[in-house]
């Protein structure tokens, strides 16, 4: 089975994860290729069985590079099986407030793309502000703890929260839903 990976990123996160479901599909038989949306569209996507699109969450929307991506090339990815992995500090977090604040991110990049994926994913994401200059990383700091709330979380160096054994998981399961149907096509 042909699977793009589709991925935007501000900090890396979402290119790690992209590059580590790269390597989790090969080895499982899968046909996985990976492309960054910041390099503009991808002429290929008719080569694909199904796709992945991976981005991230900063002041409450995703990279513009992945909606300009989706937007150029929304005829074909409405007949692609697509999962949307929305990666956020807001998806680690415990509550209805976090949980409504992940739903209305992914909300929002559905409408603003037009873009209907068959299963939407919610993705915990990093911590990343070390490579950052001062300003960008006292600006980043304070977005986070509006973005945190009540929790508490140590932001005085860099953490990972990524589950990515279990969103491999996550992610066969979603493809193997459309498996045999890719097979039997060719
Ligand atoms: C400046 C900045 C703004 C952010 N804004 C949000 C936000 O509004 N909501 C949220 O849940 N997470 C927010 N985050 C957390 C990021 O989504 C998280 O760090 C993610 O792992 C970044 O992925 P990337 O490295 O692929 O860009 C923000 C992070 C930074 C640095």
């Amino acid at each position: 089975m042909r699977v793009l990976i589709v991925y935007a990123t501000t900090e890396g996160q979402s290119k790690r994860i992209a590059l580590r479901l790269h390597s989790d599909l090969a080895e499982a038989g899968y046909r996985p290729a990976v492309h960054n949306a910041a390099e503009g569209p991808f002429n290929l996507l008719d080569s694909f069985d199904a796709l992945i699109v991976i981005a991230s969450v900063h002041h409450g929307a995703h990279q513009e590079s992945m909606l300009t991506f989706i937007k150029s090339h929304l005829d074909k990815l409405q007949g692609l099986p697509g999962l949307f992995l929305s990666v956020s500090l807001s998806a680690l977090l415990p509550g209805p407030d976090h949980k409504a604040d992940v739903a209305k991110y992914i909300e929002r990049f559905t409408l603003e793309t037009g873009w209907q994926p068959r299963q939407c994913l919610p993705v915990a994401g990093a911590i990343h502000l070390l490579d950052m200059d001062y300003f960008r990383k006292e600006l980043a700091k304070v977005i986070l703890r509006q973005t945190l709330g009540k929790v508490e979380l140590d932001l005085s160096h860099d953490q990972e929260f990524t589950e990515y054994d279990k969103l491999g998981r996550q992610v066969k399961d979603f493809l193997d839903q459309f498996a045999s149907k890719s097979f039997e096509i060719g």
